[in-house]
């Protein structure tokens, strides 16, 4: 199984180093990472991509060439469907590129569509953790690459999954991960801030 020590945790700055100093062509993690950049920057018209719960940026996405999905209808995204049922939403269309961005994910067991929201007194809509590993294991291509951008404070706020208790989701569905993080939450003080996190992750084999 693999735990978060197993796998490569960078910070913004040395990822942003590391680029400059010309790894992305001999560093595997490296060239993950910036080509899902390349990607956000600009879909290639050649490869296709997703975003999860694109909300009210959902303009942004289609204007860099990606599709979008999203629960609530007033988004107009390309698709209006629950995450937690990606594959039945977008039929058998294989994705180079899924893209989670800040979408609220259940850390919860049983993984309800709505959860609690910050204050404790309305829901709002969510996805299931380990639904978003699977459904996008089976919407994307054999390494195609899945980005999911969400904050990590070691589960003092609603709707964030804790890194360590993340990181072996992803062999279960299949993938491979890299963490990026503005600040090393490996450090107690920076954690209990709220950290923003980005893992980037190829899809090795189907479920
Ligand atoms: C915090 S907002 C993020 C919006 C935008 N991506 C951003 O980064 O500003 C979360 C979005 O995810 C959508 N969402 C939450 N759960 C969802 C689900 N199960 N299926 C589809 N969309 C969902 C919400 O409707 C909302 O638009």
């Amino acid at each position: 199984m693999t735990e978060l020590r197993d796998i490569r945790v960078l910070t913004k700055s040395e990822d942003s180093t590391l680029n400059s100093e010309g790894a992305r062509f001999s560093d595997k993690d490296i060239s993950l990472i910036d080509e899902c950049k390349d990607a956000l920057e600009r879909m290639d018209v050649n490869k296709k991509g997703l975003v999860l719960g694109a909300g009210q940026n959902t303009p942004h996405w289609m204007a860099k060439g990606w599709e979008t999905l999203d629960l609530l209808p007033e988004y107009n995204t390309t698709f209006i469907a629950d995450a937690n049922n990606l594959s039945n939403a977008v039929g058998d269309n294989k994705y180079d590129f899924v893209l989670a961005e800040r979408i609220t994910l259940n850390p919860v067991a049983g993984d309800p569509t709505l959860v609690r929201g910050p204050s404790g007194d309305y829901f709002e809509p969510a996805l299931g953790h380990n639904n978003l590993l699977a459904e996008a294991n089976r919407i994307l291509n054999t390494g195609g690459r899945l980005i999911i951008q969400t904050i990590d404070n070691a589960g003092m706020q609603v709707g964030v999954p804790v890194a360590e208790q993340f990181t072996p989701f992803f062999e279960t569905y299949g993938f491979k991960p890299v963490l990026v993080v503005s600040e090393d939450f490996r450090i107690p003080e920076v954690r209990k801030k709220g950290v923003e996190v980005t893992w980037y992750a190829e899809k090795v084999h189907d479920l």
